[in-house]
């Protein structure tokens, strides 16, 4: 759809997105929220990002960053540009022109889809919604939220989607840590409810990210989000019962993934590990089985990788078990010390890590848990508070068993292995090195 076809009520937007004079607003500004703020900001718009943690929020207006992929000189010199601003007033939004939704999409203990800090943020949107505006929901969700959810929500004070104001669905693709795939460069899926709706949003991205690709309707952008995230689960879950089937025939894993990799088509190299962690492959494709359960469908695939994956940090402890037993140790008591409680390497991010389900399961068997994490000074586990120490050759020494959990790029492999008596690697960070006590996944 070019300008000149837009409807009237759109017209007014997409001059403003062009010309980059719209204020856009970002709800949230977490992992996927503050970075997206960033590139807007960059993209010449002034950009106005609410949260309700008001620390987050006076940081930003400070000129700081609190998130590792985000540059605080970014947001110094966008904020004393007078394009970057923070705030937890919700008034805010009537003078908005987009408004972008990155708010968790988190699970309830049942495992079903918990939407109530969508609900609650669209709730506050529609409070203050005015005509003309454009709403995108980025947050991870089940295929219908937008229509089925958002809609109705912004639709009770009477103004019409599509007609009165544009809603549209972009998921968001974040690589935390990844310094090569970054917002401003990973193309963004874009479902608007109408064609004015997906060109407003176009218009908006066009700014601040290198790509935009156009899906039919919100529902199949949903969706796209969803296959990407069960792809990475199924295929890891693959990955993970590889691993313990060749931990069972005595392969090594690593070595037959490596070399299966050699192969030009047809193969793509998934790694096992202690188990899945981080916002995204863990909760997100429970959402698609549970709306699909909803709409009749019963789903096999995600049931299944979801009890591979989930039952890797019990894998690892039991694994743990029997390498002290063939010390003649017993678990209770020994002293574990794990190296890195991240859920990737290089990161900061310990939420939903595995590392907290095996500190967990280990402290429940009785032992001694010390952890090393360049990026985490400190964690609790089951109430009880841990500090980071440097993994120092009295550290390791006095130890019965290193596990490897995160292979982070600055633990120093080499004197890890010389100083621990067993390294049990789940990671393959120890790849190269020969010696005894090294024992992988
Ligand atoms: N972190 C990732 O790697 C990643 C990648 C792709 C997609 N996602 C998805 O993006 C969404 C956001 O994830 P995240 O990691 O940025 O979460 P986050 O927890 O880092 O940030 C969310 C922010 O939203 C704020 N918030 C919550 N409710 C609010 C409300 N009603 N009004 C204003 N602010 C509110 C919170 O205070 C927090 O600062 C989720 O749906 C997630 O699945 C995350």
């Amino acid at each position: 759809m070019t300008p000149s076809t837009l409807p009237t009520t759109a017209e007014a937007l997409h001059q403003k997105l062009t010309a980059r004079t719209a204020h856009v607003g970002i709800v949230g500004l977490g992992y996927v929220g503050l970075p997206l703020a960033v590139e807007m900001a960059r993209a010449g718009f002034k950009t106005t990002g609410i949260d309700l943690d008001h620390r987050k929020v006076e940081t930003i207006m400070r000129g700081e960053s609190y998130i590792p992929d985000v540059h605080t000189r970014d947001v110094a010199e966008f904020r004393q540009a007078g394009r970057l601003f923070a705030t937890t007033d919700p008034a805010v939004v009537s003078t908005l022109d987009t408004i972008n939704i990155c708010v968790p999409t988190p699970l309830r203990k049942t495992k079903d889809p918990d939407l109530s800090y969508v609900v609650s943020a669209v709730e506050m949107i529609a409070d203050h919604l005015h005509p003309g505006q454009l709403v995108i929901l980025e947050s991870t969700t089940y295929p219908g939220t937008t229509d089925e959810v958002v809609r109705p929500i912004l639709e009770r004070g009477g103004l019409v989607a599509g007609r009165d104001f544009f809603l549209a669905f972009s998921p968001e693709r974040v690589d935390p840590g990844n310094e090569k795939w970054t917002t401003r460069n990973v193309p963004k899926v874009v479902g608007g409810l109408t064609p004015t709706c997906s060109a407003l949003a176009r218009a908006l991205y066009a700014g601040s990210i290198e790509r935009v690709i156009d899906v039919s309707s919100p529902k199949v952008a949903e969706m796209v989000k969803l296959l990407e995230n069960t792809f990475r689960s199924v295929n890891i879950a693959l990955a993970n019962e590889i691993a313990l089937m060749c931990s069972h025939m005595k392969i090594n894993v690593w070595e037959v993934i490596k070399a299966a990799s050699s192969k030009p088509f047809g193969f793509m190299p998934f790694y096992p590990g202690p188990g899945l962690g981080g916002h995204c492959i863990p909760i997100d494709p429970l959402y698609l089985e549970w709306k699909s359960k909803i709409d009749g469908f019963e789903s096999r695939f995600i049931g299944l990788a979801d009890k591979i994956n989930s039952g890797m940090p019990r894998f690892v402890a039991t694994r743990t078990m029997e390498l002290l037993n063939e010390q003649g140790k017993a678990i209770r008591g020994s002293k574990i010390h794990i190296l890195g409680v991240t859920y990737k390497k290089d990161i900061s991010d310990s939420r939903e890590s595995p590392a907290i389900e095996v500190i967990k399961l280990l402290l429940g068997l009785g032992a001694e848990v010390s952890y090393s994490d360049p990026f985490v000074s400190s964690l609790t586990v089951d109430g009880q508070a841990m500090e980071s120490v440097q993994p120092c050759r009295e550290v390791l020494s006095s130890s019965d068993l290193a596990i490897v959990i995160t292979n982070h790029t600055a633990f120093n492999y080499p004197e890890i292995v010389k100083n621990a008596p067993v390294v049990f690697d789940t990671r393959n960070a120890t790849e190269g090195l020969t010696a005894k006590n090294i024992v992988r996944l």
